[in-house]
C-alpha cells in the first residue's frame, strides 16, 4: 500500500477524527520537520501543519526543503495539502474549493530546489503538469461521491508575501492567468516532484483579491472564512484518503 502524507496550510492544524499514535520531530540535512502519524484503515498517515501547530510560521519562513524531505524519508509517495488562497475572478466567491492545476511563480526569496549545490546529478524536472494527476482525479472523486463542490481546475499564483497583495497586482495577476493567489504552494509542489513524490492541493478561497470588494483584505477574514470551511474540507480529504486506500 503507497504511504500517503497530508501537509495542512493556514487553519488546518490536525487531522480530525484519526488517533495520532505518534508526534515527531524529524531532523535532516535541511532542518527539522515536526509530523505526527495517524492511522487510517490499518494505514500510517504521515500528518504536517505546513505553518506550525499554532500557525507561528509565516510562509516565506516555513522550511518546505526539510518538510519534503521528512516525508520522503518516511516513505511518503502522495501528498495531499490543503492551502488558503484569495480569488481573482468575482465569480469564484469566498468558501469555494478548487483543485489546483497549474501554477505561476512570483516567489522571491526561498530557496526553491534540493539542487542547490554543483552537482554533476543534478537535473532539471519538468513541470508541465505541476500537480499528479493521479491525485486529482481520486480527489474529484472524492467529491463527486460526498456531494462537495470544487473547481477542477485552477492556476494558483504564489507571491512571496506574508504581506496581502496591491490592487494592482491583483489586476496583473488575473490579467497573467491566475485565478487565485498564495504564498506556499511554491516551492513545495516543486520540491515534491524533485523528490518524485505527487502532489496536489485543494485550495480553499478565503477571500476577494486586494481591491475586488470594498475595503481591506485582513487576517481575520481569512481564518474566519477558512473555519467556515473546515468542516467541508476535512469531509473532502477523508473522502479522498477513502478512494486512495480503497482503490
Ligand atoms: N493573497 C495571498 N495569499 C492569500 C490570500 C490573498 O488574498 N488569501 C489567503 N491567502
Amino acid at each position: 500500500m503507497a504511504k500517503i502524507g497530508i501537509i495542512g496550510g493556514s487553519g488546518f492544524y490536525k487531522l480530525e477524527g484519526l488517533p495520532v499514535i505518534q508526534e515527531e520531530a524529524v531532523t535532516n540535512e535541511y532542518g527539522t520537520a515536526r509530523i505526527s502519524i495517524a492511522e487510517y484503515k490499518g494505514d500510517e498517515i504521515v500528518f504536517m501543519a505546513r505553518h506550525g501547530a499554532s500557525h507561528s510560521i509565516p510562509p516565506h519562513l516555513v522550511n518546505y526543503r526539510a518538510n519534503l524531505k521528512a516525508m520522503k524519508d518516511l516513505g511518503v509517495d502522495y501528498i495531499m495539502t490543503t492551502a488558503a488562497v484569495g480569488s481573482l475572478h468575482m465569480l469564484l466567491a469566498p468558501g469555494e474549493f478548487v483543485l489546483l492545476s497549474q501554477f505561476i511563480d512570483f516567489t522571491r526569496q526561498r530557496v526553491g530546489t534540493f539542487f542547490n549545490e554543483v552537482d554533476p546529478n543534478f537535473k532539471h524536472v519538468d513541470v508541465t503538469e505541476p500537480f499528479s494527476g493521479f491525485l486529482r482525479e481520486k480527489i474529484l472523486t472524492a467529491a463527486k461521491e460526498r456531494d462537495i463542490h470544487i473547481h477542477p481546475y485552477g492556476t494558483y499564483v504564489c507571491l512571496e508575501g506574508p504581506r496581502f497583495e496591491t490592487a494592482a497586482e491583483i489586476s496583473m495577476m488575473r490579467l497573467l492567468g491566475g485565478d487565485v493567489v498564495g504564498m506556499t504552494v511554491v516551492p513545495e509542489v516543486v520540491l515534491a516532484r524533485e523528490l518524485d513524490i505527487d502532489y496536489a492541493t485543494v485550495a480553499v478561497v478565503t477571500n476577494y483579491g486586494a481591491g475586488m470588494a470594498p475595503g481591506k483584505v485582513s487576517h481575520e477574514e481569512v481564518y474566519e472564512v477558512f473555519g467556515q470551511a473546515k468542516v467541508r474540507l476535512q469531509k473532502l480529504i477523508m473522502a479522498a484518503l477513502d478512494v486512495i486506500v480503497d482503490g
